[in-house]
């Protein structure tokens, strides 16, 4: 049986070109999305590529998804390869200086780590049973060098200035899972690592990045194969934390 991976937020933006990519090396990819008509409508794209990909719908914040989900995994495949958790928010208002550590409001705080992080570890957790069947399982975790604090701390770092303490909070605390979540598992089949992307054009990312959505999706899909794990990287090249 080919590899199956699972990719959260698939339907657009750097969860739907990391799809593509892992597709195209061959793996069977399961897109999740929360919306199902954006979510057929992506994997149809795929699909007329000649790629291997099936919907199935997640909105990760939903226990009762994530639970139905497991569910049809282990009865349709049995295991799963991979996991790219990649589906994410930045809160609206973000970067723009109304969110900063000063004046953030709890509901915007709360909303952010329900999806960037909460929803994650539970989907994460839910999912080990079906990683551990795999032969050698890969978790990716899609953070931001903005959660970097060694990073934020610099303020020789151009990423320094940019402070929406939500996000950048989220994947902080997104990060240290993976330190510890790799720890757990070191004795077993899964590695587990952080990608930063890059500064992408997507919906999140914004008209002014530099890079392509292609481009980003690059360290997550490298991730997929990665013979290390509790690391935080971009491009092949490790981050501080
Ligand atoms: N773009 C960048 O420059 C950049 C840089 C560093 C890190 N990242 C990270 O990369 C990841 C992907 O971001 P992107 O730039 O591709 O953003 P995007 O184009 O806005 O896509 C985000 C995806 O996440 C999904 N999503 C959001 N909340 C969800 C929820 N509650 N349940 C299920 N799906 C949900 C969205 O679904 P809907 O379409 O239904 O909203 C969408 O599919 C995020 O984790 C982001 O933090 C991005």
């Amino acid at each position: 049986m080919s590899k199956i991976a699972l990719v959260t937020g698939a339907n657009k933006g750097l969860g739907f070109e990391t799809a593509r990519q892992l597709a195209e090396e061959g793996v069977t990819v399961l897109m999740a999305s929360r919306n199902v008509e954006k979510g057929t409508e992506a994997v149809k794209k795929l699909k007329e590529e000649g790629l291997d990909v099936q919907f199935v719908q997640l909105e990760v914040t939903k226990e009762d998804e994530i639970d139905s989900l497991v569910k049809h995994i282990d009865s349709t495949y049995g295991k799963l390869d991979v996991l790219v958790n990649n589906a994410g928010i930045m809160h609206s208002g973000e970067p723009t200086g109304v969110n900063t550590a000063e004046i953030v409001k709890a509901d915007v705080l709360k909303e952010t780590f329900d999806v960037n992080f909460f929803s994650l570890v539970s989907l994460t957790q839910k999912m080990l049973p079906l990683l551990k069947k795999s032969e050698s399982a890969r978790i990716i975790n899609v953070s931001s060098i903005l959660g970097s604090n060694t990073v934020q701390s610099d303020e020789t770092s151009p990423w320094s200035s940019i402070k929406p303490f939500a996000y950048n909070a989220s994947k902080s605390a997104l990060n240290s899972f993976t330190v510890h979540l790799a720890a757990a598992l070191k004795d077993t089949n899964i590695k587990v690592n952080s990608a930063h992307p890059g500064w992408v054009k997507t919906d999140l990312g914004g008209k002014n990045a530099p890079l392509e959505a292609p481009e980003g999706a690059k360290t997550s899909v490298s991730l997929s194969s990665a013979d290390f794990t509790g690391k935080f990287v971009h491009n092949g090249e490790e981050i501080a934390w």
